[in-house]
């Protein structure tokens, strides 16, 4: 069986730089180099204060202090990695198009494909390389043709590897997975590949929970499980505007379908709607894949998810101004949490960027704090909208180091992420510094609703009877 001494990952993302950082520590006989062009980022990466690596994961500190210059490192010569690597995984981007065919659907496979070249332009000695980015179904077909075809005559195996980690739960969700997931071509060489593969995880993985399937289901499993968990969300999130309408509460009935085995109790939380890099990417990309074969009702069925999610979002925006007597012009509206999800300083496609965009459409002034964002990252979300200049978006929000002087003088404030801070708050002192009627809008269902009515705040919460 090929025993992998070196590995090389592009990309030094949400993904690769978690995902290696554990498959280095627990593989210390590997070396493993994560590489970027992004100097900043792997500055970043390499840097001794551990509370100063790119991105924010519960544990991720522990792992990279443990393995970091011992057999991981992190650099930018991404020649030298793959020229030296006996397996490559891809771990770039794949943003939704944002431009020409398929814009705003397909995915765009330009740093896929930069990759695959820059592999076939590079590489001296047979190699296996890994697709771990969500890519649509059959890259892996494109990228071994580039490979083959302007490569320098060595052999590649393709795997297809999709990672299923949550952001937030990254550490854990790889120490402890469902499932790995490993897709190769139906060969000898292909299942050795596999294996390969398979023998990285399985330094702690029970081979049981390693699923071996052809390239096309894994790459198609991977958009299929998103698919379904978003769907699970916009679900919930359809009900809850049922249960505003009609008294029933969303929490109660989560629980009641929940107990429900077939259905299962998790992902069943009512929220402002779903954020995040991959759902709405891949159910695109699914749209996308199935509108390419003609298949109109499934590409409808699954745009569905995402109508339902575009939806709530602006729903909730539409209720802070019906509640605020119909106004928001110059009204401070503070906001709890920018990230798409706790835990993470991860921003992209965050509710919290169109509800904001939303209410700034109002001419509301926006106070925002988060635990982990920063204020580049805030007003970098906003202009990427392109709704209004970065001047204007620079006017209509402000965002403030400490939660109290965000939450002071506000006319309302709105829950945008469950970070669990948020719930001990001093909610008499933030109430007695507080216009008055004090409204708060939890898009989570975080806080404790009878706790704030007893001190005196109206409350509005995603899927319960609420005050009108
Ligand atoms: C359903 C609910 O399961 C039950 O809780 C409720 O009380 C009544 O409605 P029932 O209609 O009797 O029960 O059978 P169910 O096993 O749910 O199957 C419904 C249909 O779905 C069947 O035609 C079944 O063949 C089909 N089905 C079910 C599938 O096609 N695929 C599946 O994975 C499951
Ligand atoms: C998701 C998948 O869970 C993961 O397997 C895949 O590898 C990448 O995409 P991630 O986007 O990091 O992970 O986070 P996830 O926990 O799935 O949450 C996605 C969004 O859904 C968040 O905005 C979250 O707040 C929202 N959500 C989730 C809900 O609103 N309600 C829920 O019940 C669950
Ligand atoms: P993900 O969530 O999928 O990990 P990120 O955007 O966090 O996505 O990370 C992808 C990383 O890939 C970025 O840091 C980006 O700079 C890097 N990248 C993109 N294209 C290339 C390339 N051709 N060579 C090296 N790194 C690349």
């Amino acid at each position: 069986m090929t025993q992998i001494k070196k590995i090389c990952c592009i990309g030094a993302g949400y993904v690769g730089g978690p995902t290696m950082a554990v498959i280095a520590q627990k593989n210390p006989q590997i070396q493993v180099t994560v590489v970027d062009i992004n100097e900043e980022r792997i500055a970043a990466w390499n840097n001794a204060d551990l509370s100063k690596l790119p991105i924010y994961e519960p544990g991720l500190d522990t792992v990279v202090a443990e393995a970091r210059g011992r057999n991981l490192f992190f650099d930018t010569n991404v020649d030298k990695a793959i020229d030296e690597a006996d397996m490559i995984f891809i771990s770039v981007n794949t943003p939704t198009k944002t431009y020409g065919k398929g814009k705003g659907m397909a995915a765009d496979l330009k740093y896929i494909e930069l990759c695959a070249r820059q592999i076939a332009r590079v590489a001296k000695t047979d190699k296996i390389v890994v697709e771990k980015s969500t890519l649509p179904v059959r890259t892996a077909q494109a990228i071994k043709r580039i490979l083959d075809q302007t490569g320098n005559g060595v052999s590649y195996q393709i795997l297809s590897n999709p990672e299923f980690l949550a952001e937030g739960t990254a550490i854990q969700d790889l120490m402890n997975p469902d499932r790995v997931l490993i897709g190769g071509e139906e060969s000898d060489t292909g299942r050795e590949a596999i294996e390969a593969l398979a023998s990285v995880y399985g330094a702690w993985v029970p081979q049981e929970r390693i699923l071996r399937t052809n390239v096309w289901s894994s790459e198609l499993s991977k958009l299929t499980a998103n698919a379904f968990l978003a769907q699970r969300v916009s679900s919930i999130n359809a009900i809850s505007e049922l249960c505003e309408a009609s008294g029933a509460d969303v929490n109660e009935v989560a629980k009641a379908i929940g107990m429900d085995s077939r259905i299962g109790s998790k992902f069943l939380k009512a929220s402002v709607g779903f954020g995040g890099s991959c759902f709405q990417k891949d159910i695109f990309n699914l749209v996308y894949i199935a509108k390419t074969y003609g298949l109109d009702e499934v590409a409808d069925y699954w745009e569905q998810v995402i109508i339902m999610n575009d939806f709530q979002k602006r729903r909730f925006a539409e209720r802070i101004v019906t509640t605020l007597f119909n106004t928001v012009n110059d009204k401070k509206i503070a906001f709890l949490g920018w990230a798409f999800k706790k835990d993470t300083n991860d921003t992209r496609e965050s509710a919290a960027i169109y509800v904001a965009n939303d209410l700034m459409e109002e001419e509301a002034q926006i106070h925002v704090f988060d635990p982990k964002v920063t204020e580049q990252q805030m007003l970098t979300d906003l202009d990427y909208l392109n709704t209004r200049s970065s001047e204007a978006n620079r006017k209509h929000l402000t965002v403030h180091q400490d939660p109290y002087t965000a939450l002071e003088n506000a006319h309302g404030i709105a829950v945008l992420t469950e970070w669990d801070e948020f719930k001990t708050y001093d909610w008499q002192r933030i109430y007695n510094k507080m216009q008055k009627p004090a409204f708060v809008f939890d898009g989570r269902n975080i806080l404790d609703r009878k706790q704030l009515e007893q001190i005196g705040f109206e409350v509005y919460s995603i899927g319960a009877a609420n005050i009108k």
